[in-house]
């Protein structure tokens, strides 16, 4: 399932969020991929320790707990800590390629790292689209390639399992947030039903207030969800 999110972020907080990217430390985007990456990826990325990007990260996961549609699409198990991305320049594009299946969180000296499997992907754009050219996220759906280039502070979520590039960015820059979820439900397939009938059974409710039929699909809902889940 590929869903757009609007206004993760909002428009504050967009700025502020551009405001520290203005000045951060870029590094190359190659550094720490695996070697089938490094042949397509030409991107810079932000260091994951450094100030704006712990603020940023700070940000981004605040605006993810407080959206309903991104738990209900995601059903979010763990959340690796979002990354941060730019393109433009001589480094202006990233290649077709399919996302590492697990990823480790950077351990700590009183930790060690964590495995994530990339069930879901998410990416939080950060610049104004009218701010640079190219940088189309394509990703290869069932009904073919999706080209998503969307306003600063809303979020595309697609199946961790797609194949998917960035175009060149031919003018300007372009800044975004990106990220893995291992979600309770590892099938998209399931995860598609469950959203889709959270989604009706919220309409539903909205129209007509609650019934004996609302609160029977309910218990569907978490009846289904208990057997799909692994917490
Ligand atoms: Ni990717």
């Amino acid at each position: 399932m590929l869903l757009h999110l609007p206004d993760i972020l909002t428009p504050d907080e967009v700025r502020e969020a551009q405001a520290l990217l203005a000045t951060a430390p870029w590094g190359d985007g190659r550094v720490g991929a695996g070697e089938l990456a490094r042949q397509v990826k030409n991107n810079e990325q932000l260091d994951h320790d450094c100030d704006a990007a712990r603020a940023i990260r700070t940000l981004v996961l605040r605006g993810l707990d407080r959206n309903t549609t991104f738990f209900s699409a995601a059903l979010p198990k763990k959340v690796f800590p979002p990354r941060l991305n730019r393109y433009g320049g001589d480094s202006n594009y990233y290649g077709n390629h399919i996302d590492g299946a697990v990823r480790y969180t950077p351990g700590t000296t009183t930790s060690i790292a964590e495995r994530v499997r990339t069930d879901v992907s998410c990416t939080v754009f950060l610049s104004n689209p009218e701010d640079y050219d190219g940088g189309e996220l394509c990703i290869a759906d069932t009904f073919g390639e999706q080209a998503i280039k969307l306003p600063a502070g809303h979020m595309v979520l697609y199946p961790g399992t797609s194949l998917h590039q960035v175009k060149p960015v031919t003018r300007g820059h372009r800044l975004a947030c990106f990220f893995w979820i291992e979600s309770m439900v590892r099938s998209d397939e399931q995860r598609r039903l469950l959203y889709e009938l959270d989604m009706n059974l919220l309409g539903l409710r909205q129209q007509h207030g609650d019934s004996d039929e609302t609160v029977g699909l309910t218990g569907v809902y978490h009846n289904l969800l208990r057997m799909w889940a692994d917490t």
